[in-house]
């Protein structure tokens, strides 16, 4: 009995017709970083779980419930990537990257792993494109990657998401804030949900985020951050406003706003659509500017966002690929016609057009049948006739009209395709 195999859930193969609109989304993406100047870098998939524990946070949902974590063969605990930033951090100081740069931009594109539960625009595989500025402490640097993220939507006709932004304070005011939530959340324990009561203790700005109806109605009357800012952290907070409005940048400003994530300090955004449900946020990202020191490198500010590409792509507008069809499709009856087909169809290949062949061990007519259907513009025939005269038979599929053509050399044949073929 043969085995079925499947992939595994939450996981997703990306098929040939999807990845028309994959390539375009990265390419968009490419030309955008590239002119603003930052350029790519590729980490490995996995890195030792120590890196995320620390970075992400131990009381994370994503630490505590979601790292694909596995022991090595050599007794180590590695983990597959649940996101970019933390290894990016780490790359920037095991290669000193300070030293010899001072500003220094990236972006990166590929999967992040989490085993979250499953369903509409949440996968355990996903792919995020983000980018990081190292070394700028101004909110100028928020402001660029949030220009870079509109000039990406405004590409790809995206529209109806919304930017929500917030500061969730430094270690010098988050501590004093995190107490007074801390006493607030214990004051109404017995109506919250158990993630709650647990996170009360552990991480009290995490249960922020529940989205239980009866916590709800506890959480939106809890302090807020902002009435415990430091001066710097307020400061930061409304030049970034006064540039977003300068800018016309539309946010709105969400005190509620807690990241899922331990490591940012100051600014926290996420670009949301209006669809109801957890699975909202489209793009987030925000400062974290001990993030490096806490690694054991100098004090350096950093700021970054990542983009959820699946779910970018729900709201993309991708136009069709133009393309997609055979500008020539090469038509063969015998293996001699074949072999002189396909060093004609490898000649125009080998210039960027796209050429399809029919492989001989088909008939005539089976093979026009795919030309049709590959939307072939003209179909070169060559069979035992043709090769004796060191001719063919050009048609052009679109009003069906025949004409022969010599393939004594490789100029005649390139000349005869002239103002057809581009
Ligand atoms: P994050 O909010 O965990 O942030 O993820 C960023 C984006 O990745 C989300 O807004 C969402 O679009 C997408 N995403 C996350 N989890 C899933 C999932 N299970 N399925 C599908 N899409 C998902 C970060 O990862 C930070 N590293 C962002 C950052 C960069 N902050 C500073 N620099």
């Amino acid at each position: 009995m043969s085995i079925k195999y499947t992939s595994i859930t939450g996981f997703k193969d990306i098929l040939p017709e999807a990845i028309y609109a994959w390539q375009y989304v990265e390419d968009i993406c490419r030309k955008i970083f590239k002119s603003s100047g930052y350029r790519e870098i590729r980490t490995p998939l996995i890195e030792k779980t120590e890196l995320f524990k620390r970075s992400i946070g131990e009381t994370t949902d994503i630490v505590e419930k979601e790292m694909y974590t596995f022991i090595d063969k050599n007794g180590e605990s590695l983990t597959i990537r649940p996101e970019g930033t933390a290894s990016v951090v780490r790359s920037y100081i095991e290669n000193n990257i300070k030293m010899k740069e001072k500003i220094f931009k990236i972006f990166y594109m590929g999967p992040m792993f989490r085993h979250e539960r499953p369903q509409k625009g949440r996968l355990r595989q996903f792919h995020q494109i983000g980018a990081e500025i190292f070394n700028v402490s101004a909110p100028s640097a928020e402001t660029e990657l949030l220009l870079i993220i509109n000039s990406i939507f405004d590409n790809l006709n995206v529209t109806n998401l919304h930017l929500h932004i917030n500061s969730v304070g430094c270690p010098s005011c988050r501590p004093e804030y995190s107490k007074e939530l801390k006493k607030y959340l214990k004051s109404n324990i017995n109506n919250l949900c158990d993630n709650c009561r647990r996170r009360s203790d552990t991480n009290p700005m995490r249960a922020l985020d529940c989205k239980n109806e009866e916590c709800r109605v506890i959480l939106d009357k809890a302090p807020v951050i902002s009435e415990y800012l430091c001066k710097e952290c307020k400061t930061h907070l409304n030049n970034l406003q006064l540039y977003l409005k300068e800018l016309n940048i539309n946010y709105i400003y969400n005190q509620s706003l807690v990241r899922g994530l331990d490591y940012y300090t100051k600014t926290a955004f996420e670009i949301v659509s209006d669809e109801e449900g957890a699975q909202n946020a489209v793009v987030a990202g925000g400062r974290y500017d001990n993030l490096v020191e806490i690694f054991g490198g100098e004090p350096t500010p950093a700021v970054g966002f990542a983009i959820g590409v699946e779910r970018l792509l729900r709201f993309a507008h991708i136009p069709e690929d133009t393309n997609a069809s055979p500008e020539l499709f090469v038509a063969t009856i015998g293996r001699e016609a074949y072999s002189v087909a396909i060093k004609l169809a490898m000649l125009l290949r080998t210039k960027g057009i796209y050429v399809e062949t029919g492989y001989s061990d088909r008939s005539l007519k089976s093979q026009m049948r795919l030309a049709d259907k590959l939307k072939a513009k003209y179909v070169l025939m060559i069979g035992e006739e043709e090769l004796k005269n060191k001719s063919a038979l050009l048609k052009n599929m679109s009003n069906s009209r025949q004409e022969i053509i010599s393939i004594k050399t490789e100029d005649d044949f390139l000349n005869s395709l002239k103002g057809k073929i581009t």
